[in-house]
């Protein structure tokens, strides 16, 4: 799994969310009270852009007429038929046992890190010799 840098901390407000490209992927990056976290943009169900559906509150009732809104701005409703997904797991709350959007993990790292990097380009020795450029591999 590689890592790829996709924002910065302020591009993305509390309770908004970012839809980038990697590798060919839509991934939205949502700032939840501080925490980031990715969803594929694409819902389980039929394919729609899921990123683009509204950020909600969880809807409980403990009988009818009785409801109550918790875990605001930790839910996210598909556009097409309005199923619900945790934004942190993005397991759905249609079918919680057997649907849920891809997810992928997402760290906050200072600038200065990224600078410094833990990547490293391979490099091989070169040498010439004589009229030939050889490449030990
Ligand atoms: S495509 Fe998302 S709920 Fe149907």
């Amino acid at each position: 799994m590689s890592r790829h840098v996709v924002a910065t901390v302020d591009e993305i407000a509390p309770g908004t969310c970012k839809i980038v490209a990697v590798s060919g992927r839509e991934i939205g990056i949502y700032n939840v009270h501080g925490e980031f976290h990715a969803l594929v943009n694409r819902c389980p169900h039929e394919g729609a852009a899921l990123c683009l559906g509204p950020i909600l509150a969880r809807f409980t009732a403990d009988r009818p007429g009785k409801y109550r809104l918790t875990r605001h701005g930790e839910m996210l409703r598909c556009p097409w038929h309005g199923w619900e997904f945790d934004i942190k797991t993005g397991q759905s709350w249609c079918h919680p046992e057997s649907v849920k959007a891809r997810t992928y993990p997402v760290e906050v790292v200072a600038g200065e890190a990224l600078a410094k990097g833990p990547f490293v380009a391979e490099t091989v020795p070169v040498s010439v010799e004589q009229q030939y450029v050889v490449v030990e591999m």
